[in-house]
Order: C-alpha cells, then sequence, then structure tokens
C-alpha cells in the first residue's frame, strides 16, 4: 500500500464531478487500499477519490474509534437510494479543508447503494456519525464539500482562512 498526497481547497480538482466506476479490477482495489491508508495516517474517518487527486467514484471510510477494531468501507459507484426525514446536526472537518469545522444539517439515515471491494453489488443502511461520514464523502464525488452547506458568510471566512495558510505555507517554502 501506498501514502498518497490530499489535495486540500481551493482546488479544481475538488469541484469536479466524478465519473463512475467501469469495473472494480485490480486498479481501482489498489486505490481503495491507498486511500484508506492515507486516511489512517492522517486520522480522518473518510476520504474521497477527489481528495487524493483521481475523478472516479471510489469512497472509503471507517468511524470506528481508536482501540476499537476497525471496520472499514470501500465503495464504488456509492449512491444515496433513500433518505430519512429526520435530520441531524453534527459538526464536520474534512481533510481537504484542514483545521476548519462547521455545523452540517444531513438526513439522519439513509440507504446507499454501491460495489464493494470485490465489485459485488451491496445495499447498506447507515445512521448516525457514520451515515453522515457517507453523506459527506458521496458529496465530494460531485464536487461538494461540508462548507458548501454553510451559509456564504461561514463559507467565506473559511475559504479566506484557507487562502491565508497557503500564502504563508507558500512564503516559508
Ligand atoms: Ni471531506
Amino acid at each position: 500500500m501506498a501514502k498518497l498526497e490530499i489535495i486540500t481547497a481551493p482546488d479544481p480538482r475538488l469541484k469536479q464531478t466524478c465519473r463512475p466506476v467501469e469495473r472494480v479490477d485490480d486498479a481501482v482495489r489498489r486505490l481503495m487500499d491507498d486511500m484508506l491508508e492515507t486516511m489512517y495516517l492522517a486520522t480522518g474517518i473518510g476520504l474521497a477519490a477527489p481528495q487524493v487527486g483521481v475523478l472516479l467514484r471510489v469512497i472509503v471510510v471507517d468511524v470506528s474509534k481508536e482501540g476499537r477494531e476497525s471496520s472499514p468501507l470501500k465503495m464504488a459507484n456509492p449512491k444515496v437510494v433513500w433518505r430519512s426525514d429526520g435530520l441531524v446536526r453534527y459538526e464536520e472537518g474534512c481533510l481537504s479543508v484542514p483545521d476548519n469545522f462547521g455545523e452540517v444539517e444531513r438526513p439522519e439515515r439513509v440507504r446507499v447503494g454501491y460495489l464493494d471491494r470485490d465489485g459485488a453489488a451491496r445495499e447498506d443502511e447507515f445512521d448516525g456519525v457514520l451515515a453522515t461520514c457517507v453523506q459527506h464523502e458521496i458529496d465530494h464525488l460531485d464536487g461538494v464539500l461540508f462548507v458548501d452547506h454553510l451559509s456564504a458568510l461561514k463559507r467565506n471566512i473559511i475559504i479566506r482562512r484557507l487562502q491565508k495558510a497557503r500564502r504563508i505555507k507558500a512564503a516559508a517554502e
């Protein structure tokens, strides 16, 4: 497995609609495995392929707490096929929007269709933080970041902070 570079906003690759996986082959499996390792090393709970610069509909998620047995999900072409009317708010962050957080309201439960690591079609229902995380990652596949769910005011504050951080980093290099 290999550690991949995580790209951060603002970056045009994070605003693209990703193309579907045609077949879960060895290259897709390797991408899933590398993404999961990259996510663990960055102590994230989810990662979408565009965050490593690959514009394919692939996500990985693992919300298990540290010290507990991990239960990673690796999904190709994930799609929400049912969402609850009930909504829930969580404070979200993103490895591509480092050091910034915001409360986002989303359906509390979702049912998601996807292809697993073996290419088998599956459908699973998620709730709690797992439901939020899966929806956040699927958003990435359509070029949507959690900041796009915030008010324009909050979003602009975060974007300005990211641009400033980037200028400081560029000046230090
Ligand atoms: Ni994210």
